[in-house]
């Protein structure tokens, strides 16, 4: 990149962060994940092998994957105790912005029994970024929920959305005073592909479309609620939606197939639940980790090269496209709640990162409403179904030596970066 001041290519009050969430960090937590671990742990540990050997970072991680300690989120990397200590390490990295999630299952453990403790939690939580400086983007959902919501069906109940309205309603009281920005939910997509078409995510159920859209529109139907009842207490609170988006692209441009399943996919991945909420949202969310080229028999050709250590095909300049689309569809503000890699060895981040901001610089230049870039994640967390061998953080976490954070190198390159303005 050129020695200019590049940030002058960014609007003044850019944020600039990191984004977590808490299953995946916070330790000692109780929810829907916590009881699928138990029970599949050691089955993921044994089909590690027949499920992950094709991995190029397979003889690295091979130990961890087929232990299955490592399928358990556990003491997580004790984010819940240690958030100061984060909180300094964010600020150290000229970082101004920082997403987290309300966990749901600390703050209502029993239906209709509200945790104090939690709450002041997270009261006091939200106080040690504001004291920093640092924006908070409260998430309200990122997939976990109570064991008695679970119990009752979860989100594939229409009736059981009136428990999400009660939390949402609570959390509205309780912890947006301070509070500018908000997401409501994160990845419906996800969620729904995993946990009711893959089955490989709680509650691990291999349904068909009708069944999964139903719950995906479930959840189409609790954002809309979720949004009301902030804005009602607070009209001024943005509040957004966080989908998994990807950049979809026909293998072979030119073959009216692939462009056709293309088109299909795109809708149906990157805007189908952004088109039932766009009169409810006041900023887009993008989620972006993937490039996926399609034929028209709906397989995924993705070149080989260069892969990150989850064998993802990386395409990190894709995310200008992406933003482009989400502006033409919606003209509204965009902050990109989501991007980045597993790179245990850091090889790619920094290339990853540059790519990223050379293309938002390019979408800034169009004239396009782009307002914030939350890194996936701030520190090495636990990835859901994979466990804790793949490293997302700019910070590295050894959780065999208490825990200790070590700032990975691309993170001082994107400090320096950041310093310069
Ligand atoms: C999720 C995160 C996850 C990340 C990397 C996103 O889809 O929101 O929870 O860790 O991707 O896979």
């Amino acid at each position: 990149m050129s020695e200019d001041n590049r940030l002058d290519n960014f609007p003044k009050n850019f944020f600039w962060g990191a984004s977590t969430a808490s299953h995946q960090v916070e330790g000692y937590d109780y929810n829907q994940w916590t009881v699928w671990e138990v029970q599949h742990a050691k089955e993921l540990a044994r089909t590690a092998h027949q499920r992950l050997s094709w991995l190029p970072s397979w003889d690295r991680i091979k130990n961890d994957a087929e232990d299955p300690d490592n399928y358990m989120a556990g003491k997580g990397i004790d984010h819940y105790n240690r958030y100061e200590e984060d909180f300094d390490l964010l600020k150290e990295l000229n970082l101004n912005a920082f997403r987290f999630t309300v966990e749901w299952s600390r703050i209502e453990p029993e239906e209709g029994q509200w945790d104090e403790t939690a709450i002041d939690h997270y009261k006091k939580y939200i106080k040690a970024l504001r004291k920093r400086k640092i924006e908070p983007f409260l998430n309200i959902w990122h997939w976990t929920v109570p064991v008695w919501f679970a119990d009752k069906g979860g989100f594939e109940k229409r009736s059981n959305i009136k428990y999400f309205e009660k939390f949402v309603e609570k959390i509205s009281n309780e912890l947006m005073d301070d509070i500018q920005y908000v997401i409501t939910l994160n990845e419906p997509n996800n969620y729904v592909s995993f946990g009711y078409l893959l089955g490989q995510w709680p509650p691990g159920k291999k349904t068909n479309f009708i069944r999964a859209g139903n719950v995906h529109y479930n959840l189409v139907l609790a954002h809309r609620r979720a949004y009301k009842i902030i804005k009602s207490k607070r009209p001024d609170i943005s509040v957004g939606i966080a989908p998994n988006t990807s950049h979809i692209q026909p293998k072979r441009q030119h073959n009216i197939f692939d462009v056709i399943v293309t088109q299909v996919i795109r809708y149906a991945w990157n805007w189908w639940f952004f088109n039932r909420v766009k009169r409810t949202m006041d900023f887009v969310g993008l989620n972006y980790y993937f490039a996926d080229y399609y034929t028209g028999t709906g397989k995924i050709k993705n070149p080989s090269r260069p892969v990150n250590d989850l064998g993802w095909y990386m395409e990190p300049e894709g995310l200008y496209h992406i933003i482009a689309r989400a502006w033409a569809h919606y003209k509204k503000p965009i902050f990109i709640t989501e991007t980045g890699l597993a790179d245990e060895r850091d090889e790619f981040r920094r290339w990853w990162i540059e790519e990223n901001i050379v293309a938002m610089e390019r979408a800034i230049s169009e004239g396009i409403d782009l307002r914030g870039y939350l890194h996936w994640s701030l520190l090495d967390n636990f990835e859901w179904g994979f466990g804790w061998w793949p490293k997302f953080g700019l910070i590295a976490v050894d959780r065999k030596n208490n825990m200790k954070r070590t700032i990975r190198p691309s993170a001082k390159w994107f400090a320096e970066w950041l310093k310069q303005g």
